[in-house]
């Protein structure tokens, strides 16, 4: 791909400390990168094919300078776009996309929610995965349970609960692969509290040896979590033992020092960015001083990496980079992912144009798409009435160009239904949508359980949009300064020093409501209309309808199915019918 001018940081390369590591996370399928043209996508267009070049070159880089180079991975592999969850009926998510994740040369890799959400994913993972990492993928609080030679049900580690290792240089590793306290997991699989975790026999007898480092690797964020009763347990038998902690899970860039020698690291989402820690180990050895660390956040495409390794763009590809991309291309062929549904004549987004705006995505979607692709072959469809969905039922932008499977898989991926309740008056049914948004806001207190529930369950965004959110507020000073830079991320982190690899000015955010709804139809209040909503906020609209009018007591009795459409389905039923 053709990539506009991407401003490098002018520093020098990658800081090399005697010791290295490589670090993805919540890569979810995004294995051919972001293939858009509108900013920010070229920052993050590279592929795994060319992350496995890069890789290829960063090792022999680090065997002229005789230094170690690890590589590891904090989870979530599933569930994100087309190659991992395009898959035909009868399939497994991520089943195939993982045989190339495989094929990088992983030293450790850790478990993520995303592998637990249905047990036939984990039982994948467990059956074809995990046994090519040999011992390396670690889900040090994570069980399944599957049959026994006897066939009586068992409850095992998932993959391993630790590895010890030995590097290239002769350092001694030991790792664990911690996920933070995750209850949304399926039946037959189990997680254990990082706290109780920490007081079992195996893990006392796993960190009790002192190596000449810990590695921990984990689906847990590096701040406001539970890294630190990790990082506690091992600090308590081992104090100055140099400590390199690999979190995920909120997927934004972020680093934290718990002691001056140790390092926690986070990096990102969704193959945007490729963390690195360098750190001078021999210089600490044999003393109690601080260890210097160096860290940075990646863009992931080919001109950061050719950059980094020194490499033109004839002689950057391996062969087995080139394998990768040409396989994860034929993949694509093969799951029909460019399969287009009409051309989307711009760019709609989430958080970067107000909603309601003619540029957001949540307007595409509750105020056109859905009253459209609900009309199709819907009795109903000449009664006035109005839509209500959770924006949260969008996950990633649409950008101008064609809209294909792979892009309606990865922008609205969720599979709810529509219903209905009849003859609401238009009076009652028009403040339906902004009770739901006023209730939010009202009731901090049951706003926040709700959030814990939620992120128990393991919904990020709320962390996600906040940390956007905080970037666009700070830039708001510095914005002119940097007009001439490219959109991108602008990260501060809770460690010394820029982390940032390449400058950017930040993507503009705009906060957006609970609940979306489609425009109120132009009738007077006492006609009797549909209420249509989706299955998810069923619970919650019930009881605001109820609050709000005293004439009948709804229940789920008087609910019913709108159309046989569901929510993932929108967006190409109207590009089909108004992109062509
Ligand atoms: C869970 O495992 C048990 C024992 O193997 C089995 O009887 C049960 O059907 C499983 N439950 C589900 C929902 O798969
Ligand atoms: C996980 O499996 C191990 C080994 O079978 C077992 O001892 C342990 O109790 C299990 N842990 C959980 C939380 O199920
Ligand atoms: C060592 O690191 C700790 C934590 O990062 C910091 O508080 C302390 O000031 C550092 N000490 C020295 C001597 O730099
Ligand atoms: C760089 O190499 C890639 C892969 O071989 C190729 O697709 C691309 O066109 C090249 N770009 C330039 C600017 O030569
Ligand atoms: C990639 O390499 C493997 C083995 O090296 C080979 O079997 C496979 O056909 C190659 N795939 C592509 C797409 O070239
Ligand atoms: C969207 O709104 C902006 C500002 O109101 C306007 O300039 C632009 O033409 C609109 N675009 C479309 C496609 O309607
Ligand atoms: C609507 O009905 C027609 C004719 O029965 C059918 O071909 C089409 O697939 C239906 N559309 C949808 C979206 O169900
Ligand atoms: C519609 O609701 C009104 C009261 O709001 C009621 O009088 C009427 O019978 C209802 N019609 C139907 C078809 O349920
Ligand atoms: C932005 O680029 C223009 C044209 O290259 C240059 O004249 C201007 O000084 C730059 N502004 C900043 C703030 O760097
Ligand atoms: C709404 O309907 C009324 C009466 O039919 C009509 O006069 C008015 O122009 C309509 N308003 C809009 C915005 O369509
Ligand atoms: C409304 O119906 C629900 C479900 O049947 C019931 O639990 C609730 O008590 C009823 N509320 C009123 C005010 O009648
Ligand atoms: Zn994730
Ligand atoms: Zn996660």
């Amino acid at each position: 791909m053709l990539l506009a001018p991407l401003t490098l940081l002018a520093v020098a390369s990658v800081i090399l400390g005697d010791f290295n590591v490589i670090h993805t996370t919540d890569t979810h399928g995004w294995l051919l990168g972001h293939q858009k043209l509108s900013f920010p996508e070229p920052d993050y267009s590279g592929d795994l094919g060319d992350f496995s070049s890069f890789v290829a070159h960063m090792k022999q880089i680090a065997i002229e300078k005789d230094v170690d180079l690890l590589l590891v991975d904090s989870g979530d592999l599933h569930d994100g776009t087309g190659l991992s969850d395009g898959f035909p009926p009868g399939g497994v998510d991520a089943h195939d996309s993982n045989k190339f994740m495989e094929m990088l040369p992983y030293d450790v890799m850790s478990i993520g929610n995303h592998e637990l959400y249905i047990y036939a994913d984990t039982l994948d993972m467990y059956n074809n995965f995990i046994p090519n990492l040999h011992g390396r993928y670690l889900s040090s609080n994570a069980n399944i349970t599957v049959f026994n030679e006897e066939g009586e049900p068992v409850s095992v580690p998932i993959g391993n609960r630790f590895t010890k290792f030995t590097t290239r240089k002769g350092r001694r590793v030991t790792s664990l692969g911690v996920l933070y306290d995750f209850t949304g997991n399926d039946v037959n699989t189990t997680v254990q509290f990082v706290e109780d975790m920490v007081k079992e026999q195996w893990f006392a007898e796993a960190i009790a040896e002192e190596p000449d480092l810990f590695v921990l690797v984990g689906h847990m964020p590096v701040s406001y979590d539970h890294w630190p009763t990790v990082f506690d347990a091992v600090r308590a038998v081992h104090p100055l033992a140099p400590i390199l902690i690999f979190g995920g899970h909120t997927h934004i860039r972020d680093c934290q020092q718990y002691d001056g020698r140790s390092m926690a690291l986070e990096s990102g989402r969704y193959m945007e960015t490729i963390g690195w820690i360098g750190a001078d180990l021999d210089a600490a050895k044999g003393n109690a001083n601080n260890i210097s660390f160096t860290r940075r956040y990646m863009d992931q495409n080919r001109v950061t990496y050719e950059y980094h390794t020194g490499q033109s763009n004839f002689t950057f590809d391996t062969s087995e980079g080139r394998n990768i991309t040409y396989g994860l291309q034929e993949l694509a062929v093969a799951f029909d992912l460019a399969y287009m549904y009409g051309t989307s004549p711009q760019d709609y987004t989430i958080n970067e144009n107000p909603y309601p705006s003619n540029g957001s995505l949540l307007s595409l979607f509750i105020e056109d798409a859905v009253p459209v692709a609900l009309a199709i072959n819907n009795t109903r469809a000449s009664i006035p009435n109005i839509m209500i969905t959770n924006s949260g039922s969008q996950r990633f932008n649409i950008f101008a160009g064609p809209f294909t499977k792979n892009d309606q898989l990865t922008a609205s991926p969720f599979t709810d239904s529509f219903l209905y309740i009849p003859n609401i008056t238009f009076g009652v049914a028009s403040q339906v949508l902004p009770a739901l948004n006023q209730a939010g806001a009202d009731e901090r207190r049951k706003r926040s359980e709700w959030d814990t529930e939620l992120w128990a369950k393991g919904y990020v965004d709320m962390r996600f949009r906040a940390w956007r959110e905080e970037m666009d507020r700070r830039a708001g000073i510095s914005r002119r300064e940097s007009q001439n830079l490219t959109l991108g991320y602008v990260t501060q982190d809770g460690c010394p020093g820029a982390g940032d690899d390449t400058l950017h000015t930040p993507l503009p955010y705009y906060s957006v409501p609970d609940f979306i709804g489609s425009n109120n139809p132009n009738v007077t209040d006492d006609t009797p209309i549909d209420l249509v909503f989706v299955d998810f906020i069923e619970t919650q609209l019930l009881g605001i309808l109820n609050g709000l009018q005293s004439g009948k007591n709804y229940t789920s009795a008087d609910v019913d199915l709108y159309s046989p459409i569901l929510s993932n389905e929108a967006l190409g039923l109207y590009a089909q019918a108004m992109w062509n």
